[in-house]
């Protein structure tokens, strides 16, 4: 099934996100054939899960179980509110200097506490242009997620965010997004098998819309979409589930 998660970031009081929601939900027949997941920030999560018809995602969570971390929200204290959490998103990493190892702990937490982690790779611009950019996010995967076992992988789902295309406008053409998640996949299918590499989703992030949707989403090795600007405007995100949503039953 195609998920189509809105990264809201660090926007919206919580007026706005309430109206928000209230508006959303009046598609909520739209999660029928799709699994439409919101992810705002943590502080709202108290109150948009107590009327939102949409599961929830966290934007974060400590690496540590609980104790003297000023300003962290635990797996623990999330799981209340949420099924998924973003971890390894590259804002994380290039503003927190989140690396791959403390990545690991985080998803580590979050399979301690049944969260699904929506595990964000992605290569930068200088790796792109250089032609690396398939060992760079080798790399990313492996220290990140070759520890693990195929019983809690099972419930990870991968979030291709090429780092030159998030908030620029800039989305990866169909061949650069088919390449990258055929590689990732074959990398999946070799260690972990044929029956859990091939049902782990992986989506595409960076600068997705309304108008690419159904571009992006007709690339038969995505998953769905990770979408942040164009979904902090409700309407704007409708017209994403909508097409999704239609692209969906056609496809199924
Ligand atoms: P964008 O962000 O859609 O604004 O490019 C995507 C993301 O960072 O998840």
């Amino acid at each position: 099934m195609v998920f189509i998660v809105a990264n809201w970031k660090m926007n919206k009081s919580q007026a706005q996100a309430v109206e928000y929601i209230h508006i959303l939900n009046k598609f909520s027949d739209l999660n029928k054939h799709i699994n439409v997941l919101i992810s705002p920030p943590s502080i709202h999560l108290p109150v948009i899960s107590s009327i939102s018809d949409f599961p929830l995602v966290a934007q974060n969570v400590s690496h540590l179980e609980n104790g003297a971390l000023t300003g962290e929200i635990s797996a623990q204290m999330l799981s209340k509110y949420v099924k998924h959490v973003i971890v390894g998103h590259s804002e994380r990493r290039q503003f927190f200097l989140e690396n791959n190892f403390f990545i690991k702990e985080k998803i580590q937490m979050c399979f301690k506490y049944k969260l699904s982690p929506i595990f964000c790779f992605g290569e930068n611009k200088n790796a792109r242009n250089k032609g690396n950019y398939l060992d760079f996010i080798k790399s990313q995967i492996q220290e990140v997620l070759f520890d693990f076992d195929v019983a809690k992988i099972s419930s990870l789902i991968l979030a291709y965010e090429p780092i030159w295309a998030i908030g620029t406008g800039n989305t990866a053409t169909a061949l650069q997004i088919e390449e990258v998640h055929t590689y990732v996949r074959n990398l999946l299918i070799l260690k972990f098998g044929e029956s859990i590499g091939f049902r782990i989703p992986i989506l595409y992030g960076g600068s997705c819309n309304s108008d690419n949707a159904v571009e992006i989403l007709s690339n038969d090795h995505v998953d769905g979409l990770l979408v942040g600007g164009a979904s902090l405007d409700a309407s704007n995100f409708i017209n994403i589930i909508k097409i999704a949503n239609e692209f969906s039953s056609n496809r199924f």
